[in-house]
Parts: C-alpha cells; sequence; structure tokens
C-alpha cells in the first residue's frame, strides 16, 4: 500500500486551525473544504488521462482529459461529506457514490448504514473520502466495500490519521491490488477511546455542530 503524507505548510497553517477547539462549525467545514482540494492534487496525482486533440488561438496541439469511464469520489457519510466540495471543485467530472458508515463508540467496530455504488467498479479509479483514520475500522470496511465489487485502484484521503489505523490498514490491503492512502498529518497515537491525539475532536460533531 502506498502511503503518502502531503507535507506543505498551508497544510500545517489549515491543520492547526482546525484542531484548534475554539474553531467554530462554519470555519471548520471550510477549512475541511480546503485541505480536501489541496489533498485532492496530490490524491489524484495516478488519475487517469487520454490524450485529446485541440487547437489554441495560435496552432493545433495535444494535450490529456480525464479518461472515461470517469473516477469515482466516494465521501464516508457523515464526515466524509464534508470533503466532498473540496474535492469535486478539482475533478468536476467525477461521478459520487455514497457509504454511510457509524463507529460504535464503544466496541469502536464500524457499521455500514447506507450504501448508493454502482454495482460494478471494476474499471473504475475510487476515490474514499474520510477525515479521519482513527482504528482503521472504518476505511478497511469501505475499501473492502470498494474490492468485492471489483474496484482495483482505490485511493484513500484522510486529514488526519493515527498510527495503529494507519498500519491496520496497511497490513489488511497487504497484496489486495492497488490502494493508496493520502494524508494530512498522522498524529501521535489513539487514546483509550479510540480517538486521534492530538486530532481534532469528533469531525462529524464538529463539521455539523452536534457538540
Ligand atoms: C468517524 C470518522 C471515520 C471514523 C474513524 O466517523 O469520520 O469514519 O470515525 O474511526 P475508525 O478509524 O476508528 O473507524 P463516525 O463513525 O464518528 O461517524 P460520523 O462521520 O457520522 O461522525
Ligand atoms: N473519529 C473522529 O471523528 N475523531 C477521532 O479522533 C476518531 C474517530
Amino acid at each position: 500500500m502506498r502511503v503518502h503524507v502531503a507535507d506543505h505548510p498551508l497544510i500545517t497553517h489549515k491543520l492547526t486551525v482546525l484542531r484548534d477547539k475554539n474553531t467554530p462549525s462554519p470555519v471548520f467545514r471550510s477549512l475541511v473544504e480546503e485541505l480536501m482540494t489541496l489533498l485532492a492534487y496530490e490524491g489524484t496525482r495516478g488519475v487517469r488521462v487520454e490524450p485529446v486533440d485541440i487547437e489554441t488561438p495560435v496552432s493545433p496541439t495535444t494535450g490529456v482529459r480525464i479518461a472515461d469511464p470517469k473516477p469515482l469520489i466516494v465521501p464516508i457519510l457523515r464526515a466524509g461529506l464534508g470533503m466532498l466540495e473540496g474535492m469535486v471543485k478539482l475533478v468536476p467530472t467525477a461521478e459520487v457514490g455514497f457509504l454511510g458508515m457509524a463507529r460504535n463508540e464503544e466496541t469502536l467496530e464500524p457499521t455500514t448504514y447506507a450504501e448508493r455504488l454502482p454495482d460494478d467498479l471494476s474499471d473504475r479509479q475510487c476515490f474514499v473520502l474520510d477525515p479521519m483514520l482513527a482504528t482503521g475500522g472504518s476505511l478497511i470496511a469501505a475499501i473492502e466495500f470498494l474490492l468485492k465489487r471489483g474496484a482495483t485502484d482505490v485511493t484513500a484521503i484522510c486529514i488526519l490519521a493515527a498510527p495503529e489505523g494507519l498500519a491496520a490498514v496497511e497490513q489488511a490491503m497487504e497484496g489486495r491490488g492497488e490502494v493508496s492512502v493520502v494524508l494530512g498529518a498522522v498524529d501521535e497515537r489513539l487514546n483509550e477511546l479510540g480517538y486521534i491525539v492530538p486530532g481534532l475532536g469528533d469531525a462529524g460533531d464538529r463539521l455539523y455542530g452536534t457538540v
């Protein structure tokens, strides 16, 4: 599995404001979207393109366009929804599918409560969006869902990860096709409640104001 931690002062700056417990929901939402756009630049480095002939005002030339079938973006509800606009801004022709997952706060096991995805993903590049990779349980379940539908090329984009969760995803995805994870930062650890330390708290609650 390929892991890339985007290292850029703008990302670190925005992440610092995002982490701050005094940052209100509207600012938090904007920052998640902006961070997503910055991470999308790294995450889409391998997006499939095909040659296209065009004419500039001066001469004919050849460029590229995003190849068919278009990439599929899969935000993991709820918190991943906050990243969607930041991604489609950069890849407006992509299609969007949805996976709804919730982590049981006692067992930390994820359950899938909603799914709206194409049946056959065998030739689709898939981009999974979820701000938080904590134990890794949700991301492993989401990627496995896509692999079962035939996906062979999956990139997960997360804002923060815990080292324990990242290791769990790496272990689960060993030999399972082309899986990449692009991250804004890898934090210190998970605490006993399964929260990322120092982290940013509960991303879904902070996005949607249910704290
Ligand atoms: C959060 C987060 C991830 C998951 C990460 O979602 O957005 O999906 O927890 O934890 P894990 O790596 O230990 O599985 P949550 O289940 O709280 O749902 P929400 O997005 O609706 O808030
Ligand atoms: N989910 C979150 O939203 N935050 C964490 O720190 C862990 C899981």
